[in-house]
């Protein structure tokens, strides 16, 4: 097996294996879910048009490497330069599902003679994002572990959705009370003292959501209290292609484990009921007690995405 840096000449042999994996992934994931509410398509694949700007090597910044085994080429990566950062990212890779054996020995190939193209290129830093289905994001994830890659606390992280239409019983009663109804300065207080952070930081997330989402606070933003004691918080959405989301969901420490984190979820859900079909939202993969708490509510993973970065390597 030979590893090089791509030519012009790669690209119908490279366009094919794009086809084939974009034909794999299909049968994957069903089509009514091959969406992502955060907007990419899901499985995040590279077009005919990337594969092209980087197989021709235009640019300093676009390159691509190949593998061939006795002239077949096996698969390929689209890498990209910055020289500002002294970055390399990996934008695209294949071998992708379906291909254990060649995903270890071709992958790695790959990503080995792509780092060593980074420190050729003076570029100290390396990234790659992945963005796909959990059978694809765990071995490609090891791949990029052993070649040096480290995963960030949080990543990567699990896209869960459930149909709006799935029942859930309320369970333990609390009261849920808006942003408009509480005030949303003290919506503010209340969101800061559950999740552990300033007002100014809960107001900045407020506004990092508003520029995602479709947020109705007198409908979205929920605080929870029962005998008068702040309990929890819950923050929905709805996504410009009008898919439910479940921002934030928080339960305080003192109150965890008993029952509040399934109300206010059920509650939450129970909102959506005109507004959309999905409801979706993004955990920790290591959260134990969400996932729990998804799984139990009829939350399924969807997909996975993440990034993955290595520092300098020896
Ligand atoms: C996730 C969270 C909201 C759950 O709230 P909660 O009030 O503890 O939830 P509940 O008491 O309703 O329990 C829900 C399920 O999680 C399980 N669970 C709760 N704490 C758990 C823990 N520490 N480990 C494992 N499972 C746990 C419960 O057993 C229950 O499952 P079950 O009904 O099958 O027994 C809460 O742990 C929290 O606020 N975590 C920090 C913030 C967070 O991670 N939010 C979600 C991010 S998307």
């Amino acid at each position: 097996m030979a590893t090089r840096i791509a030519a012009e000449h790669d690209l119908p042999a490279c366009s094919e294996l794009r086809a084939r994996w974009r034909d794999r992934f299909s049968a994957l994931i069903s089509a009514d879910q091959g969406w992502c509410p955060a907007g990419t398509p899901v499985p995040r694949l590279e077009t005919e048009e990337l594969v092209r700007a980087h197989l021709l090597g235009t640019s300093e910044e676009r390159w691509a490497v190949v593998s061939e085994d006795h002239g077949t080429v096996r698969g390929y990566l689209l890498c990209g330069s910055d020289g500002e950062r002294r970055q390399m990212s990996v934008i695209c890779q294949g071998p992708r599902v379906a291909e254990p054996a060649d995903l270890a020995t071709v992958g790695s190939e790959l990503l080995s003679f792509a780092l060593g193209e980074r420190a050729r290129r003076g570029l100290v830093r390396a990234e790659a994002f992945v963005h796909g289905p959990t059978v694809e994001i765990g071995p490609l994830a090891a791949l990029y572990r052993q070649c040096g890659f480290r995963t960030p606390s949080s990543d990567p992280r699990l896209e869960m959705i459930r149909p709006r239409s799935l029942p859930l019983a309320e369970g333990r009663p609390v009261s849920l009370r808006t942003a408009p109804e509480v005030g949303l300065d003290a919506f503010l207080e209340a969101d800061a003292a559950v999740r552990g952070c300033s007002v100014n930081e809960a107001r900045e997330n407020l506004a990092f959501s508003q520029r995602m989402w479709i947020v109705d606070p007198a409908v979205d933003w929920m605080v929870a209290h029962e005998k008068g004691d702040l309990v929890g918080v819950v923050e929905t959405a709805v996504t410009k292609q009008g898919v439910g989301v479940i921002d934030h969901l928080e339960v305080r420490e003192a109150y965890r484990g008993r029952g509040y984190g399934s109300a206010l979820l059920a509650q939450a859900l129970s909102r959506f009921r005109s507004r959309s079909e999905f409801v979706w939202l993004d955990t920790d993969r290591d959260c134990v007690a969400a996932r729990r708490l998804y799984e139990r509510a009829g939350f399924a993973v969807h997909h996975e995405h993440g990034t993955l970065s290595a520092e300098v390597l020896a």
